[in-house]
């Protein structure tokens, strides 16, 4: 591998950053070599410290200079890349007029500020579409609607939280929130947090409970015996640590004492929050709960044993008027949410049932 100069880099694929020491530029780098792909840097500086951190490093004219378009279609030939990355607006600019003439096939990848308004731009027209809906839900609204900003601002937070929960459910939630009884918000199953910020958010925002998630966050606690197999072998890439320390670092946003979170199992969850009304932990502190449950979001093991240990374990603490929400009541995957959310609707009274976002909200009588 070359090392500085217009060397020839071995190797095919990979993707060339211009220019590399801008930090998007080296965070992109970590990401995708993370993702295992060959990161080659270049940079129109003598000397850039962040150097070091490529595997392998071109220089190239700045992107005034006369020489810049023909050096850069060298480096691209000469080093097979099929990417190349810049996190600079005047270049971006200069390459999306020029690259498939400097080389032609190679993907133009840009973080800019434009694209961020376009993401923007989509996701409020998705969010119209979503307000628009019929959501003539019982009991009417006791919370005003969002206005458009908040939600934009919102969605576009839950954007970057990788999750399970799709805008429609996440839509139905706050639907839901706006008809909350008073009473603690508890989720199982969190993973990343996508569903816990938004149903954290929203608690604050309409003066309702506080917010406890619970999730073992243990590769040892994942196992499903969906069809297949599909899930697990999904959930065997899995980081749990990193998704935890993903979880907490979202959730601590949101105001201090009305969230925390307990790293066990749905059971074990459930008998220490019967246990005492005060939960602490590192990340979020302090927090006092009510005791009783004005939404139960059930999303941690899909398997029917578990949907029925969880609904067991803490349905009967959610008050009159209060939800209940089965994930993937409606799944690819597998038939336990499905099973335990009909036999819940056969048995029990609800007041309020329907499904979005392939999952069932089931509301109490009351
Ligand atoms: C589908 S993900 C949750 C998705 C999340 N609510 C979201 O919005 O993206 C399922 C989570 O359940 C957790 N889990 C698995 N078994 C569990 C159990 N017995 N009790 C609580 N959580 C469990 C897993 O660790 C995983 O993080």
């Amino acid at each position: 591998m070359a090392e500085g100069g217009t060397g020839r880099i071995a190797g095919a694929g990979g993707v060339l950053v211009f220019p590399a020491g801008m930090e998007a530029a080296r965070r992109y780098a970590r990401a995708s070599r993370l993702g295992g792909r060959r990161v080659v840097g270049a940079s129109s500086l003598s000397y850039d410290p962040a150097r070091a951190e490529y595997d392998g490093w071109l220089s190239l004219p700045y992107v005034t200079e006369p020489g810049f378009d023909s050096a850069l279609a060298a480096a691209l030939r000469d080093g097979g890349f099929d990417e190349l990355f810049t996190p600079h607006p005047v270049i971006a600019e200069h390459l999306e007029r020029r690259l498939a003439a400097i080389a032609p096939g190679t993907r133009l990848t840009a973080a800019l500020p434009d694209d961020a308004l376009a993401r923007q731009r989509i996701l409020a027209e998705d969010l119209a579409v979503l307000r628009a809906a019929a959501w003539q839900l019982d009991p009417p609204a006791l919370q005003p609607a969002l206005g458009e900003a908040e939600t934009l601002g919102l969605f576009s937070a839950l954007e970057q939280i990788p999750g399970h929960c799709s805008d429609e459910k996440l839509w139905a939630l706050l639907e839901v929130l706006r008809r909350c009884p008073a009473g603690d918000l508890v989720e199982i199953g969190s993973a990343w947090g996508r569903s816990a910020f938004a149903i954290g958010w929203l608690a604050e925002r309409f003066g309702l409970g506080r917010l406890l998630c619970v999730d073992p966050w243990s590769a040892e606690q994942r196992l499903q015996h969906d069809k297949g197999g599909a899930v697990n072998a999904w959930a065997d890439r899995m980081d749990f640590d990193a998704t935890r320390a993903f979880f907490e670092a979202r959730l601590s946003l949101l105001p201090r004492g009305r969230v925390n979170a307990l790293a066990a199992t749905s059971l074990e969850g459930a008998a220490r929050y019967r246990a005492g009304r005060r939960i602490e932990s590192p990340a979020f502190g302090a927090t006092d709960y009510a005791g009783r449950i004005a939404l139960l979001h059930i999303d941690g093991n899909h398997d029917e044993a578990f949907v029925t240990a969880d609904l067991a374990a803490w349905g009967d603490l959610v008050v009159p008027g209060g939800w209940i929400v089965f994930d993937d009541y409606r799944w690819a995957f597998g038939d336990g949410p499905r099973l335990v959310g009909d036999r819940f609707l056969d048995e029990r009274p609800v007041a309020t049932a329907f499904v979005a976002g392939t999952a069932l909200f089931a509301r109490l009588p009351g």
